[in-house]
Formats: C-alpha cells, structure tokens, sequence
C-alpha cells in the first residue's frame, strides 16, 4: 500500500495548524512560501497531511558509483523503503580550505534528485561529524591544523568552520530546491551525529555546543524538522532518535516528539584482522517489528546498501575496504537473501498496518510470561495487532481476541486485520541465496614488476632533531612515512666479535611498522583496532661504521570515533632504542631523524596512466615474487556481460590497488581474522560479536571492480605491494548467485478458530511451497541437497535428520513430474507429503530443506 511522497504546490501561503500534540517545523527565513510541510507528533511523522511511519535505509553515496546510485535505489524501494538516509561527507567534499568538490562520487545533488525520481524521500545526515568509519569520521585533515581548534566542543575556530560546511550544504540543498518544504525529497535533517555521550563526558563545554548546533540547525530554515541522534537533551524543536541493535526501550524526550530509530544496524563493519559480522535477519526483523509494535513512528537501517572505501576513505584505524555490512544489498548492489526479501515482507506488513498505527497508542497486554499482544484501533475501525514472543527457546500457543496463534522463540506476528497472521518475524518465507565468486575463464593476468625504494638521504627529506608525529607531518596525503637515522658503530663494539647483535626496540602509535637496517629488512609489526599500538623488537645485524635505519611507518586509517579522536597519534613516537652495546643502551629517539613522505611509487604516480609508462617495469622471469615494497602492473580486458566483478586477492599481503587511474582501495589479506566464528542463533539479543565468519582466514579477500570504471579494452591495473605476495595468484572473479535454498515448514502455524467459527469447518490447510529462482539467465543445475522430513543445518551446510522422505529428490529432478526444476531459472514444489512419496513420519512436525546450484 506504500504511500508515493506526495508532491506540493509552491508558492502558496502558508498552512499554519497548532494542535497540543502537534509541532509544526515552520523555518521560512529564506524559503519561498509553500504549502508543502513535514511536520510530527507522537505517533507520526506528518508530511503534507499524511501521518506515516516511515521505513528508511542508509546508502552512502561515496560508498558505490554513480552508475550503481539508479539501480540501489530501485532495489530499495522495491525492498518497501520510503526514504533513503545518507551522511554528508565533508572531507569529500571540501578537499582543501574554500575548495569543493561535488562531481563523480560526490555528486550529492545527483544522488538525492534520483532518490526523488524513484518517488521516495531523504534524511540528510550534515553531521558534518558523521563517525560511520570513514577516514577522520567525515571531517578534513586540514581542520586539525586551524590554529586554536578544538574538535566538536565549545571552540570558536571550530564551531566557525562547522556552520561554513553546514550552511554551505544547506544552501546547496535550497538553490536546488531538495528540501520538502519546496517541494523537494528531503523531509528530514540531521546536525551532529550521538553527541550525548562526548557531552556527557566533557560537561559544560559540551552542553553549550550541544545549544549552539540546535541553534545553528534551527536557524537555517530548511523548513524540514532536525534530529540529533543518541542525544538525550536535543533542544526543542529537534528530534533525539536512538541508534542500536534494538530500540525498542526508547522514548523521546518530549511526549509530542516521534519515537525514531536513525540506525536499526543491519549487521557490523569489519575491520582487517577480525572475522566478518553477520545479523540474522530474523532478528533483524524481530528488533524492528519490537520498535513499531511499541510505538515506534520512523526506522532507518544502517546499512541498507554497505558498499566499498574506495580509496584512502576507510576510518579506522584498520577498518576494511569492504564496508559491506551484511546489508540487505550487498557491498556489490546485489539483494542478499533472504534478508532483503524478508524485510520486505516485513514492510508491506507493517504498512498494512499503518493506518491503525498511526491512530494513536496501543493497548497493551500480556499473553503469557513472555508473551504480550500490542492492539493498535483507529476511530474509522482499522485495527492491528504484534503478537510477541520474547522467550529464546520455546515456541508458545497463545489466544488472542479467542483465536490460537504459534510464536515462534524470540518472534513477533503482525496481524493487520487483528485476525489473520501475515508476517512473522521468525518464519522465513523467501529462499536463501548463497553468492560465489567464479574465476573468469582467461589466462590469466601477465605482471610487470617495478621495486620501490627504500629511501635514502639524498632524497628532498625533512631533517630534524627527535620524532615526529606522523598525520603532522604527512597531512594525511598518503599512509607512508619513512624516519631514518644512522647509527655509527665502534670497531671494538663486543657483538662484532661474538656474534650477538644488538636489539634495536621501536615504539610506534601505529598503524603498521616496517624496519630496515642498511637496506635490509629487518622485520615488520602492526596493530589492530583495538590496540593501534606497536612495539618492534629485533635483533639487528648492525656493521662497524655508519649504518643506517630506515622505518617505513603506515597508517591505516584515521579514527572515527571516540572524544577528541583528532588528538590521537600515529607513527614512530619512541623510544628508539639499541640495547647491548658497549655502553649498554643508546637512546636513538633524540638524535637526528630525516623524514620522507610517502612513496617514490607514488611521487612518480605508478598507479596513472601516464606516471605507469614514466620508469621501466621488469618483464618476464624476473618479475618479483614475494618481495616486499613492489609495485606491479598489467593490462587487461574488461570481461563481458553485467556480473559484478572483484579481484581475489588472495595470494597478496597488504598494500594498494588502482584500475585506470581509480583507487580500488587498501588490501590487506595476509591480515587473517582472529576471534570466535560458530554456530548462531537468530534467537536471543544480538551483539556484533555473535555471528561471525572467517576465522583463520583473511579479513577481505575479494575487492570490488566497478564495471563503470572499466574498459572494454586496455584497463590498467597496478597494485603497490608492501609485504610481498605472488601477484599470479590474482584473478578476476565475478559475483554471481551459487545456489539457493528453501526452508519450508508444512504446517501453518496459525490455527484459525475464527474460520471455524464463521464458516462451521476448519480453514483447508495452506499448503506452502519451496521457491527456487536463480539469477536471470542461470539455471538450476543440480539439487545438492533435498530432504522432507526432519532436516538439520543451514543453506550451504544441510543434512539429514532421522526423518527423511525417501523421495525427496524425486519432486525436484525427476522428469515428467510437474514439479521438476533440473534446467529451469525458477521453480516451485509444494510442500506436502504427497508430492514427496508419503509421509515419512506421521505425528512429527517435518519441514522441507533444499539447496539448488544454479550456473
Ligand atoms: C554509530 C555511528 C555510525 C557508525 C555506527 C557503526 O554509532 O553513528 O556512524 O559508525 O555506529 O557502524
């Protein structure tokens, strides 16, 4: 029933309305008057008249390709969602002071008139903090350089430059006409992004700048309402929302405020060295169908589309390229089933119930110890009703308004008729869908090799006395920064004689260390998120005479989160020490160090097309194998057809990957994901440590290959290789569904009285049915795995129970069947005993589980 935004005459005089539950957002300092306007109360979020509740995804612009934005925001409002949230990023886009850029990824008044053509609306979230581990949490490196700054606080320098940026995207979205208020899709702005608990930390300070941003916000006009989210004291009239897993908890801090979640997490970001987060979709849906059965008026997933930091964006530090964030579409655009598919299914329940919800509060009532039933009634009659189970293990039978319902552990029914059962939240009812990645048939990539070197002191080097910090020095232009020094080394030094070398011991802030002694390396070290920090300790094969230190430190990432995060360091802070010598220890930190930024690669812009073709690349046999600091280079043709693509990585270590001048971003494979991956439950709460995956294996192998960034012919890749990897292992692979697996109960859960009661005789049992759809233009292969009866496992992994229908792959493969599937893009059987060979195990509640491979 989703409502289409409704679009508004300008132009007219305004439509004042005041209602004691009803405050109306009105800011028309420069806005022409319309009579379009969002407005809220309570229970809604009120734009032009029409009370909704409102389904929201997150997609970050910079985090996919223009040439991908049409077809994510089709796919999202096919998955039910009215409104299309997005950050801005303001180190995106103000590169260098007074300089913008708003083209190609950043083209943000592109992004938002194509989530208006495609009929839905827009949360602009200005921050212009905005955490979302991006580099620097979305602000400018060059911010921590205005003198007298003080990040996010009571401080002039920034509070100036904060206002700069925010009303330069406000006005940007006035002159275009964005904002709802002119017609426009955007219904609803964000400042700042979860301040309460850095004010809560700070105090005083932060109370004032808390007011100040209201204020700020406020007072541009946009004529749409603002929020603040994790902000407990937003000051009228703006919005505080809740950010979580579940928010059900929640309530605004006003009685006429909406109750709004700005971030349902659709899963978790990975970092390199941890395993990749995964949130069942049941409980997904379970923690949103909670929201709006407890009153709930506005959900936002982040993320509903994940995507990539290309590039240098990912913040951190360590946080991965991949930002995919096991969201209903894929880091590649693609749906991920059956999350996308069971949200909306969620969606059109709950919009089915919109018009009940919408009426007022719910009456309340407990069915059980852990079970309760929430009744929404509006005054033309609509009535809904979320029956809930919140107990982990066990399934209940409740009654409700004298009919029986079966919840599911851990589960919500949505009843929009207050009778009939249409969703819930635990029974999956679309097919799962498991992606692979297929090498693409070529002959593989042929590499050229180019050594980068270690630096030296003829180089245009700084010089200076002690250690510097690192972003200080390198402003964030690249993730390398070498310190050297020289160490000179008597003839009558002990070790010359015996053999034990001296051990030199770095103390770095991080990220990741690589150590040199004349040349030679000695050793490398690197921290994590969790622990940035690193310490290197070494023996070191030191010569008599002057021998030279080189330390390669790389950052990888800036923070994007916690107070003051621009105060935190990178790089060789020291102590610098040799140990064992004659004297004992030397105290290398305060002597003369010579700094170089970045590398050669890069100052000759190996990874350009023209800067490629400026030094001469080995050939053949003597290309470089697993050594590290090498740049490498191919050519390639782009593969046909619209598969999405990705490059396996996985012989690589760790460095940079560039196709046709575009940053595909850091890789860092050899980084393999320790902490705990096993089974998971979708019932019971859920923290992002719950279910993992890739344990023991490499945090991100595969990198996405926009298919807009290449070729038919000709594409230049170069990769910078810093750990040393075998560059033949790296293929072209393209995304593509593998298999799909259905999981079907027999039964319908809900047993009907009220059928009964109407009709003298039971309802005829649903027979529910298994549906299988590959890709467009694959078709089911094989059956890998079929049983009717009492299966176990997940899609990818199934087995049989003690019950099995002996027949159970006959409905699937067999010829002359009507059911067969063996050939076709789609099919589907009907759940049944029947149509399996009869019932394997009468008086047993027996499911079907199937996996088809698709090619
Ligand atoms: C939130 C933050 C988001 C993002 C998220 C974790 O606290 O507002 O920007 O960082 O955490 O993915």
């Amino acid at each position: 029933m989703g409502l289409e935004p409704a679009m508004c005459n300008r132009g007219k005089s305004l439509l004042l309305l005041s209602t004691t539950t009803t405050l109306l957002v009105f800011f028309f300092s420069s806005l022409p008057l319309a009579t379009c306007s969002v407005s809220y109360d309570h229970r809604a979020i009120i734009v032009n008249g029409q009370r909704r509740i409102l389904i929201s995804g997150s997609i970050h612009y910079p985090r996919s390709t223009p040439e991908m934005w049409p077809d994510l925001i089709q796919k999202a409002k096919d998955g039910g969602l009215d409104v299309i949230q997005t950050y801005v990023f303001w180190n995106g886009h103000e590169p260098s002071p007074g300089k913008y850029y708003f083209e190609n990824r950043y083209d943000l008044v592109r992004f938002i008139k194509l989530v208006q053509q495609a009929g839905l609306y827009v949360n602009l979230r200005i921050g212009p903090y905005v955490c979302a581990e991006w580099n620097f949490g979305g602000f400018p490196v060059w911010l921590k350089y205005i003198p007298g700054i003080s990040f996010r606080t009571d401080n002039g320098p920034f509070k100036a430059a904060m206002a700069g940026f925010t009303t330069k995207i406000v006005e940007m979205m006035k002159a275009e006409s964005l904002f709802e208020s002119q017609g426009g899709p955007i219904i609803l702005s964000q400042i700042e992004n979860e301040y309460g608990p850095v004010e809560w930390e700070i105090g005083a300070p932060g109370k004032a700048y808390t007011e100040w941003a209201a204020n700020l916000a406020v007072g541009l006009g946009t004529g749409v309402p603002w929020v603040m989210c994790k902000q407990d004291d937003a000051p009228d009239p703006i919005i505080n929302t809740c950010n979580g897993f579940y928010c059900e908890w929640f309530t605004p801090n006003q009685p006429y405020k909406p109750k709004m979640w700005t971030e349902a997490w659709t899963g978790w970001y990975t970092e390199f060295g941890g395993p990749v987060p995964h949130r069942p979709a049941e409980d997904l849906a379970f923690s949103v169908a909670r929201f709006i059965q407890k009153g709930g008026a506005f959900i936002n997933y982040y993320m509903y589309h994940g995507g990539t930091n290309f590039g240098r964006t990912a913040g951190g530090p360590f946080i991965a390229t991949s930002y995919d964030y096991d969201a209903p579409l894929d880091e590649y655009g693609l749906l991920r089933q059956p999350k996308w598919g069971h949200l909306k299914d969620l969606h059109r329940a709950i919009k089915m119930c919109e018009p009940a919800l919408v009426s007022g509060d719910p009456t309340v009532t407990s069915l059980g110890n852990n079970q309760e039933s929430y009744v929404y009634k509006s005054k033309s009659g609509a009535c809904a009703a979320f029956l809930a189970n919140y107990d982990t293990n066990s399934f209940a039978k409740v009654e409700f308004d004298g009919m029986h319902y079966n919840l599911p552990p851990w589960s919500i029914s949505i009843l929009p008729d207050c009778k009939n059962t249409v969703f819930n939240t635990a029974r999956v009812g679309v097919q799962t869908t498991q992606m692979t990645m297929l090498p693409l048939q070529s002959d593989g990539l042929s590499w050229v090799s180019y050594n980068e070197e270690t630096a030296s002191y003829e180089d245009d080097s700084i010089t200076t006395v002690g250690l510097l910090e690192q972003i200080n020095v390198t402003r964030d232009v690249t993730d390398y920064l070498w310190y050297m020094t020289a160490v000179t080394i008597g003839p009558d030094e002990e070790f010359l004689k015996n053999g034990n070398y001296p051990v030199l011991s770095v103390l770095s802030a991080g990220h990741a260390l690589h150590v040199f002694i004349n040349g030679e390396l000695s050793g490398s070290v690197y921290g994590s998120l969790e622990n940035p920090r690193l310490t290197f300790t070494g023996n070191v094969k030191l010569m008599a005479g002057s021998n030279k230190i080189s330390l390669l430190s790389i950052a990888v990432g800036l923070p994007n989160v916690g107070t003051h995060f621009e105060t935190w360091n990178a790089g060789v802070l020291g102590p610098v020490m040799l140990n064992g010598l004659n004297e004992g220890r030397r105290d290398l930190s305060w002597q003369k160090w010579s700094y170089k930024i970045g590398l050669k690669g890069e100052a000759l812009q190996l990874h350009s097309l023209s800067g490629s073709s400026s030094v001469e690349w080995v050939e053949g046999p003597l290309v470089a194998q697993k050594q590290l600091l090498t740049w490498y280079k191919t050519i390639f043709n782009a593969p046909s057809g619209e598969d999405a693509l990705a490059l396996d990585m996985g012989t690589m270590g760790k460095g940079q990957i560039w196709i046709n001048d575009q940053s595909i971003g850091r890789y860092w494979p050899a980084y393999k994901a320790s902490g705990s991956c096993g089974d998971c439950s979708y019932s019971g709460e859920y923290s992002e440590k719950k279910c993992q995956s890739n344990c023991g294996e490499a945090s991100q192998r595969w990198y996405h290959v926009p298919r807009s960034w290449l070729k038919p012919t000709g594409n230049l890749l170069v990769v910078f290789e810093e750990w040393g990897g075998d560059p033949t292992g790296i293929s072209l692979v393209r995304r593509t569904v593998g298999s799909v697996c259905a999981d079907v109960s027999e039964w319908q859960p809900t047993l009907k009285n009220w059928h009964i009661k109407a009709y003298g005789r039971p309802e005829r049992p649903l027979r529910p049915k298994a549906h299988l759809s590959c890709a467009p233009g694959q078709k089911i292969s094989s059956i890998k795995f079929a049983s009717f009866g009492t299966p176990q496992g997940v899609c990818g992994n199934f087995w049989e129970g003690s019950c099995h229908a002996h027949k159970s792959y006959d409905a699937f493969e067999k010829e002359n069947l009507l059911q067969n599937c063996i050939g076709q893009e789609w099919c589907s059987v009907t759940v049944a005993a029947e149509v399996f060979g009869g019932d394997p195990c009468p008086n047993t509640m027996k499911k079907l589980s199937v996996e088809a491979i698709c090619q």
